[in-house]
Order: structure tokens, then sequence, then C-alpha cells
């Protein structure tokens, strides 16, 4: 990736941070372009939140460089980084109204009443609160306290806004319709984002770069479709997308065009690739690319179906043999537990991965 230097507002260069003998981040290298809106994605525990505080300043870090805007932050504190961490809607205050809660950074820096109060109607036509500035945190909706934490990090005009997990205590439907606010937020103001989520799903619908983390490394970044697409390795392919992909050992056949599953009656399948024969590979099937048909047609493998799940749009169909290969079918699709049926996977869906190290071995 060619970045000229000047757009990058927030680069990483080989951090590390040790929690005494942890090794909580581990040669972390990432580079922010102005404006990108990046989310840091893996599960609990990979160091999403040390990361996000290490660059707010809450955390020192051990070794490394830590760049905002063009100067080095390591040793400078987090008020004077000027980033905005963007916390969960409970951290209002609930006896001051929205517009002095929007406005209370710039009342503690000593700026007057007039200015404040035109900064409080600026910034309420932006996150679209103009009407209800008198009202206190507990007459708001769980989506209107989130606008207004939003809007109190706007105030501050920093170079970036952070945020950690902000919709994980709203229910399904909220988190959907605040995902989209925040994104639009995001493209009005023309801010530099930080997002971290343990949700792909999230991650995915939300940012223009995606920074797949685990154990306080990252395994892979790039845009959402190429994860989706091209994962570097089995820990992304499985982590990106849902359900999580099927993970099959196969062996590379004769003629190096295709592989043999360890599965059922052993199908064969094509591969997009030239590979040595008798290699031993994982394969990689993504649930929603294996296409059904007659288990009697040519090309089509045989394989047993032991339980379906059926939620209207989309059917669940759960393989009898081990490995269980989860399908993603229509959910006009007839199939009963118990059922033979035939399936097929275009070779170019079909992903290979080194059994020892976990590397993808397609071609991206
Ligand atoms: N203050 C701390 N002292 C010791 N270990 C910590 C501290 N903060 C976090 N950790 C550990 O560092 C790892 C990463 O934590 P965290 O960044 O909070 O993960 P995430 O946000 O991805 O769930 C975890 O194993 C956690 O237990
Ligand atoms: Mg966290």
């Amino acid at each position: 990736m060619n970045i000229d230097d000047s757009t990058i507002q927030i680069g990483f260069t080989d951090v590390n941070k040790f929690y005494g003998a942890y090794h909580a981040l581990n040669s972390i290298n990432l580079s922010i372009p102005k404006g990108q809106f990046v989310a840091l994605v893996g599960p609990s525990g990979c160091g999403k939140s040390t990361l996000l505080r290490t660059l707010a300043g809450l955390e020192e870090i051990s070794s490394g460089t830590i760049n905002v805007g063009g100067r080095t932050v390591n040793d400078i504190p987090p008020r004077k980084r000027d980033l905005a961490m963007v916390f969960q809607s409970y951290a209002l205050y609930p006896h001051m109204n929205v517009r002095e809660n929007l406005t209370y950074a710039l009342r503690l820096k000593g700026v007057s009443k007039e200015i404040r109060a035109n900064k409080a109607d600026e910034v309420a036509a932006i996150i679209g609160l103009e009407d209800l500035l008198d009202r206190k945190p507990r007459e708001l909706s769980g989506g209107q306290r989130q606008r207004v934490a939003m809007g109190r990090a706007i105030v501050r005009e920093p170079q970036a806004f952070l945020f950690d997990e902000p919709l994980s205590n709203l229910d399904a439907s909220l988190r959907v319709r605040m995902r989209k606010e925040i994104r639009a937020l995001h493209e009005r103001i023309g801010s530099t984002s930080v997002y971290v989520t343990h949700d792909q799903v999230e991650a995915m619908t939300m940012a223009d770069h995606v920074v797949v983390m685990r154990a306080g490394k990252i395994e892979q970044q790039g845009v959402p479709l190429d994860l989706y697409k091209n994962p570097a390795n089995c820990f992304v392919a499985g982590f990106i997308g849902s359900p999580a992909m099927n993970f099959i050992p196969g062996v590379i056949d004769e003629s190096g065009e295709s592989v043999t599953l360890d599965f059922e009656e052993s199908p064969s399948l094509p591969i997009a690739q030239s590979m040595q024969p008798g290699r031993p590979v994982v394969v990689g099937l993504r649930p929603e690319h294996v296409e059904l048909g007659d288990a009697q047609s040519c090309g089509y493998a045989a394989i047993s179906i032991s339980s379906v799940e059926e939620t209207g749009s989309t059917t669940y169909l759960f393989s009898s043999a081990t490995p269980e290969l989860v399908i993603v079918a229509d959910g006009s699709q007839q199939v009963r537990s118990g059922d033979v049926i035939g399936v097929k996977i275009a070779p170019t869906n079909v992903h290979l991965f080194d059994p020892e190290t976990e590397v993808s071995l397609s071609n991206g």
C-alpha cells in the first residue's frame, strides 16, 4: 500500500506492550489515513482495547512509536493528544441537560457562555437533536443518548474519534440503526475514526479498513470484502463470515488440479490453481458457497443431512459426517433431516490452507 505520508493521521510503528511478562501487543504496525473509518476486530482478550488505549494515551507502550497528525505522541498526555474517546451513552452526566452535556468540556476550558451556546446549536444540528437541547439524559431514548455521547466528542473537533464497543449495551435493532448513524456522522464530519468491536459484522459493515487481531497481533488488515474473499490464514477465514467457514482436511490429487476431501465418500473438488500432487491441505468452504443439486448428477458429491434449521429466508443444513459441514441454502429448499443431497462448489470458492502453518495457499 502506497500512502502519501501527509495523509496519514495515525501511525503505529513496531508497537509492543507488556503487562508484566504478558505480551499484550506484539509488533503492531498500522497506518490510518485521514478520513478513514478503521475497525479493530477480534475475539475477547486479543488486545483491541489495549491498542485503542495506547493511542488515547491511557496506557503506556513498552516500545515503538505512535504518531498522531504528524507528531510522535509517546510521551504526550491523553488530554493533549487531540483525540476524542466516545464512551457508551451511560457516561453522560445525568443532572445536566443535552446542551450542558455537549459543552461541558468547553466550560472547563473557560469558553464563554455565548460561544458555548452557538457550539451546542451547531453540534445539535449535526447529530439531529436541535429540539431536545433542554432535555436530561433520562428523557432521551437509548439512540438519542448515544448521539449526545457522539456530540460531546464532536464539540472538541479532535483529530480522530476513538470508539470502544460503544453499541454493546444496546438491543439488536437499535444496534443496527446506530451503526448506520455513526457511519453517517463520520462521513458528515469527515473525521478519522478508530472503532473497536468483537462483532465481525459490525466491523465489516461500518469500516473502510478492517484490522483483524488475535493474541496481541494483527493477523490481517484490508478492505472488508478483500478479507472475506482472500483470507490470509485459517483464523481470519474462520473469523470473517457468518456462519463460519467449514474446514475439512484433504490431499491434492494426482492431477494437481483437484483435491480429495477426508469426508464421507471422499469427494474430489476441482481447484482453481495447479498444486503439488499428494500435498496435504486444509480445505476451506464457506457455507454460502455450497451449491445444492441432485446427488446423482454429474459433478455433485452426495452428502447426508443430519439436521435442518429453517429461518424463512434462509435454511441451514448440517451434515451427518464429521467434520460437520454447514450449508446455507435458500429458504425455498425442501430438505429434511436424513435426506441425501448433492453438493458442488465452484473452484474459485475452494480455499486451501497449509495444515501446519494455517497460511493460505490460494492465489489471491
Ligand atoms: N491492566 C492490565 N493488566 C494486566 N493485563 C491486562 C490489563 N489490561 C488488559 N490486560 C490483558 O491484556 C489482554 C488484552 O486485553 P484487552 O485489550 O482488554 O482485550 P480486548 O479489548 O480485545 O477484549 C487480555 O488478556 C487482558 O487480560
Ligand atoms: Mg475490549
